[in-house]
């Protein structure tokens, strides 16, 4: 009985894909996926020994779990934790399985997904479409029916495929595909997200119409970095290519411009054992440092707890941490990504995390915007030397707006415009209420059609907005 459900699936989907459905029929990811996943922030850490906090481990996603059920996360929509590249050990088992590395994930992946599960998270996790992965793992190239069937029977929710290490680009063009069935043969509700178009774009144009056949959402261009430059090239492409992967974005199917860094703390391991006045002499005298008091001894000095950020500074030095935005580029991550329709996969560590970070990155309002059901991605609809004016259509007419200012010299910069050509000229037509969202929340009052709008917006910041028709 099963065994005829997988069949008739299997026919149902590769039907589809000859009928060039519109997105991948697997109903999920109507919204942009949201979560955590490892490998911005922890990389391929496989010494826990060494550092036992910060590899991969099964320690690691069951701390991040707890901290995402019970620190509001889960709750403002971060579902996913997902693991990365680095959790397998180095050879297939017996049987000719994936297998995680036995000594980092003592209880293996069912058991960490029925974790997961049992705090209302789904779990993500990775593998190749080639004969490794990006860091030399096992790959699943001619093992995708069986790769996709172990990860069905642990109990994961979303594959994160990546595109190393193929002969060819028609081989990995066929692995992605090979995988997408699979993974729906199983009859398990799993998320697939490529990087497809980002393997193929130096050699040939993606084909987006098959790509968003076959993948919940895909990666176009390279891994994001915890830099202003890294997140400055991500929007250059994004508003370049805006033309071709604007319009192919929607439920179902998402362009992916990597993981939300976002994070402006900096952690202290228990041996730094310094006071406060300690650390601002050595670390940056005059500067507006501000600390969560959490984890301070009794002795003034500050312990593996504590938690150490630059407030409101526009400075990208970094100092004791590997934290390279400032506060005005973490917002302005979190506003370009919720205008982009983006999948919203934060990599930090939960554990030191500021309360402005916090309150960024769980922002409700914001999120809202990320996860608008009309599912309409936004675009760049003007650039000069010092601004950037970004525009996402909303449901309810609303429309979403971002000014950027990517001056890095000087202080905040007024920018004003016109409402006349907001949407099409649609936005606020014959009127509009405002409110700004990002980098605080106020209501700005009601205007005209042809009224003009002015803001004032640091360097490197965004002042994002919400637009509704009256
Ligand atoms: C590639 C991907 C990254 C990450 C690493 C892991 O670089 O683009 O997102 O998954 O591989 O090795």
């Amino acid at each position: 009985m099963a065994a005829a459900r997988r069949t008739l699936r299997w026919v149902a989907v590769a039907a589809a894909a000859v009928a060039a459905a519109l997105a991948l029929d697997n109903g999920l990811a109507r919204t942009p996926p949201m979560g955590w996943l490892h490998w911005e922030r922890f990389l391929c850490g496989t010494d826990c020994a060494a550092e036992p906090r910060r590899c991969v481990s099964e320690q690691l996603f069951v701390e991040m779990a707890d901290r995402m059920a019970a620190e509001g996360w889960r709750d403002a929509g971060y579902e996913f934790i997902c693991i990365d590249d680095c959790w397998m050990a180095p050879t297939r088992d017996k049987q000719g399985r994936l297998q995680a590395d036995p000594a980092r994930f003592p209880g293996g992946i069912r058991k960490l997904a029925d974790y997961v599960h049992s705090k209302g998270l789904k779990l993500g996790i990775y593998s190749d479409v080639g004969t490794k992965t990006c860091a030399g793992f096992p790959g699943s190239y001619n093992h995708y029916d069986l790769d996709a069937q172990t990860f069905a029977s642990w109990g994961v929710d979303l594959l994160k495929f990546d595109g190393c290490n193929s002969d060819s680009l028609e081989q990995l063009a066929e692995g992605y595909r090979l995988m997408s069935l699979a993974l729906n043969k199983t009859g398990r509700s799993i998320v697939y997200s490529c990087e497809w178009p980002f393997y193929l774009r130096p050699v040939q144009k993606p084909n987006y119409t098959e790509i968003k056949q076959y993948c919940n959402h895909w990666r176009n261009f390279y891994d994001v970095y915890d830099s202003w430059s890294s997140i400055k090239s991500i929007l250059d492409w994004t508003a370049l290519h805006q033309d071709t992967i604007v319009k192919i974005a929607g439920p179902g199917g998402w362009n992916d411009p990597d993981m939300a860094s976002t994070a402006t703390c900096i952690p202290l391991e228990a041996s730094a054992k310094k006071t406060f006045h300690q650390l601002l002499a050595e670390n940056g005298k005059g500067e507006n440092w501000g600390r969560n008091m959490e984890g301070k001894g009794s002795d003034g000095t500050l312990g593996s707890g504590s938690c150490l950020h630059k407030q409101y500074q526009l400075r990208t030095q970094l100092v004791i941490g590997n934290f390279g935005l400032s506060w005005d580029q973490s917002v302005t991550q979190m506003a370009m990504w919720a205008i982009m329709a983006a999948p919203l996969f934060m990599s930090n560590d939960l554990r030191h995390i500021s309360p402005e970070a916090k309150w960024l990155l769980q922002n409700k309002e914001v999120i809202a915007i990320n996860q608008d059901p009309l599912g309409k991605q936004g675009y760049q609809l003007f650039k000069d030397k010092n601004f950037q004016l970004w525009e996402r259509p909303l449901s309810g007419r609303a429309y979403a707006v971002a000014v950027l200012n990517q001056q890095e010299i000087g202080g905040p910069q007024k920018f004003t415009f016109s409402l006349t050509f907001l949407g099409n000229g649609l936005a606020c037509n014959p009127a509009c209420s405002i409110r700004q969202l990002l980098p605080a929340s106020r209501d700005c009052g009601v205007y005209s059609w042809i009224s003009s709008l002015s803001v004032e917006v640091n360097p490197t910041g965004t002042v994002l907005l919400k637009v509704l028709p009256l």
